[in-house]
């Protein structure tokens, strides 16, 4: 969700209205999924990177992000949406943080779509706590040894419960994967939109998937093979 300092800048606005703009269109995006049957979207609203910004814009962030979920708590159970988080939820203020359990706690039974919020995420992060969580059960001595697959390891990641990315769009014109679902995303395919996050719409995230499903998902095989 790229670009929205960017377009607030452009318009001679307050980098925090462009953040505004952009839950605006977040919630666009979010509905446009539900109705259309996608079974997970993830949303990623703040990087592990992000905390090096100045601390009034982590503050206001902080402070969108818990007055979007208590906002948006009824909506979601309303479409049946089960809110889920991936990141270094740790780092997150304890407030805010004891929303996001809570709200995610309250749809937890929700079966029509999985929202993931990626917050304080990083990918390269995300893959040495796990590493870091296999070590630490292997040195517990459970097992004398265990399968390192890619299944295997896979359970390991924030993302144990989720199928593989298909789909990466980045607004803003930038043409970087900046440390997103590295592994996750090994085969996703990536659509680059050079509009802002504020300036992104229904209709440009529906020509996103039928362009998406033009393409050949190979996976390192030719053609015919795919049949
Ligand atoms: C990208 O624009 C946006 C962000 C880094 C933050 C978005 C997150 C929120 C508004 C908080 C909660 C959101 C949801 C949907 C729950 P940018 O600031 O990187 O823009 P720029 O690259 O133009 O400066």
């Amino acid at each position: 969700m790229d670009g929205n300092g960017r377009w607030a800048k452009a318009r001679g606005f307050h980098r925090v209205e462009g953040h505004r703009m952009g839950i605006n269109v977040s919630e666009e995006i979010i509905t446009a999924a539900r109705d259309l049957g996608i079974q997970y979207l993830t949303l990623y609203a703040f990087s592990k990177e992000n905390w090096d910004r100045p601390a009034e814009e982590v503050e206001v962030l902080m402070q969108l992000l818990k007055a979007f979920l208590l906002e948006k708590r009824q909506k979601m159970l309303d479409n049946r949406i089960r809110l889920n988080a991936i990141g270094d939820l740790s780092r997150l203020p304890g407030e805010v943080r004891e929303i996001l359990f809570q709200v995610m706690k309250d749809t937890e039974l929700q079966t029509g779509m999985t929202l993931t919020l990626a917050l304080s995420y990083g990918s390269r992060d995300e893959i040495l706590r796990g590493i870091g969580k296999i070590l630490a059960e292997a040195s517990k001595g459970g097992r004398a040894s265990f399968e390192l697959s890619e299944d295997h390891f896979s359970r390991y990641l924030d993302t144990a419960d989720m199928p593989d990315v298909d789909l990466v769009i980045r607004t803003s014109g930038e043409h970087r994967v900046s440390n997103f679902l590295l592994w996750q995303g090994a085969y996703a395919e990536y659509i680059f939109e050079d509009c802002f996050w504020p300036d992104f719409t229904r209709e440009r995230f529906v020509f996103a998937l039928e362009e998406y499903q033009t393409r050949e998902r190979r996976y390192g095989k030719i053609s015919e093979q795919l049949t």
